[in-house]
């Protein structure tokens, strides 16, 4: 049953509209300052980031897509062959089918055969201690990430409703294991609040999935008879740039913006923001068919996040981070409602930039 809701899934994301309709990431409302005195060879800017375990190429996570379903086993193991020669971290979708059906193992365990140096991050639920360190072993997972969806299970027909003492049971998959953990949301988003509640059980990293790209309404809704509910909080959730500034003023982790980025640019937006580096899901189903298409689109995504570098005259990630930006409209209200302070962001210049 899971299979075929993951072959569902994955048919539905390719050939139907399933991205937020009214709410927008909020990227939009953040503007870079330009710097018509740059200080900086555009051709020597170093997109490379040693944040997360291994060094990066570039700042990106292609994020949790698929396995489980013989289907899949194609697409992760053209989305390892992409990930392993541009140097970039790949995660796997949930990891619980293959488990509890060694028959299907071999759509993860693909990706490690055809990237063996790649940062992979593997996947499993909140509540699935017991799933841990199997997850860990069949991929040779450098992060294990552990996704939240109440969105998702709240509307799919087969949902899991009971999410008491999810944080004690990933405090626990935390000590259990002996890799890092990273906890995801799968396009809603992370308050401060729930970050700190992450940090404070000892999660690693966290991984935005903001509003404003895939919704798992909408997805949910395709496979919904009733379609009321699917409908109705299909937009629901925290755009992606304003998780991202309330995650990075309240835990000191590295974070990875997430949900609804698709480009270099939105990409430098959420670094400058506070961000470690970005993910992006959807974009790379769509293009999975190929590998050539793959890496031309990571080619330009890298070329565009080289170019809004050197319009702010930052050398490497570090100094993006630290670039000046505004933040207007619906975000800075959201923020400043929140009381997230967001003229830090503009007096950030230290006199030289
Ligand atoms: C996902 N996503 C996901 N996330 C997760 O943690 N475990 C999973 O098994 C899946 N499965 C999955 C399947 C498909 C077909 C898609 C498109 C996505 C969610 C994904 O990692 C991400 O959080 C959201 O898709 C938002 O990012 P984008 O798509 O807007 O870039």
């Amino acid at each position: 049953m899971i299979t075929d809701r993951k072959l569902e899934h994955l048919l539905i994301c390719e050939n139907y509209d399933v991205e937020f309709k009214d709410k927008t990431t909020g990227f939009e409302d953040v503007e870079l300052i330009h710097k018509a005195l740059p200080e900086v060879n555009k051709n020597n800017i170093d997109l490379s980031t040693s944040k997360f375990g291994k060094k990066l190429d570039s700042p990106l996570f292609i994020t949790a897509i698929t396995g489980g379903h013989p289907y899949s086993k194609t697409i992760n193991e053209k989305l390892a062959i992409v990930a392993e020669e541009k140097n970039i971290a790949l995660g796997v979708g949930s990891q619980r089918a293959a488990i509890e059906h060694p028959e299907l193992a071999d759509t993860y365990t693909v990706v490690r055969e055809n990237a063996p140096d790649c940062l992979l991050v593997g996947n499993i639920g909140a509540p699935q201690l017991d799933l841990a360190s199997d997850a860990v072993e069949m991929l040779d997972a450098d992060i294990l990430a552990i996704h939240l969806n109440p969105l998702q299970e709240s509307i799919q027909p087969e949902g899991d409703l009971d999410a008491r003492n999810y944080i004690d049971s990933i405090s626990k998959i935390v000590d259990s294991i002996d890799i890092p953990v990273m906890v995801k949301e799968t396009g809603c988003g992370i308050s401060a609040e729930c970050a700190k509640q992450l940090v404070d059980a000892g999660v690693s990293y966290i991984d935005v999935e903001g509003a404003g790209g895939t919704s798992w309404a909408a997805v949910e809704t395709y496979r919904s008879d009733d379609k009321y509910y699917g409908e109705l909080f299909w937009d629901w959730g925290i755009p992606t740039a304003v998780s991202t500034a309330e995650i990075v003023s309240s835990v000191d982790v590295p974070v990875i913006s997430s949900g609804g980025i698709r480009n270099g640019l939105e990409a430098a937006k959420a670094i400058a923001l506070g961000a470690d580096a970005v993910g992006m899901a959807l974009p790379f189903l769509k293009y999975s068919t190929d590998i050539d298409n793959m890496i031309d689109f990571i080619d330009r995504f890298e070329e565009s996040l080289r170019i809004a570098m050197f319009l702010v005259g930052a050398k490497n990630i570090e100094e993006l981070k630290n670039s000046n930006l505004i933040i207007k409209g619906k975000t800075r209200q959201w923020l400043n409602d929140r009381g997230f302070e967001t003229s830090i962001y503009s007096r950030r210049c230290n006199n030289d930039r």
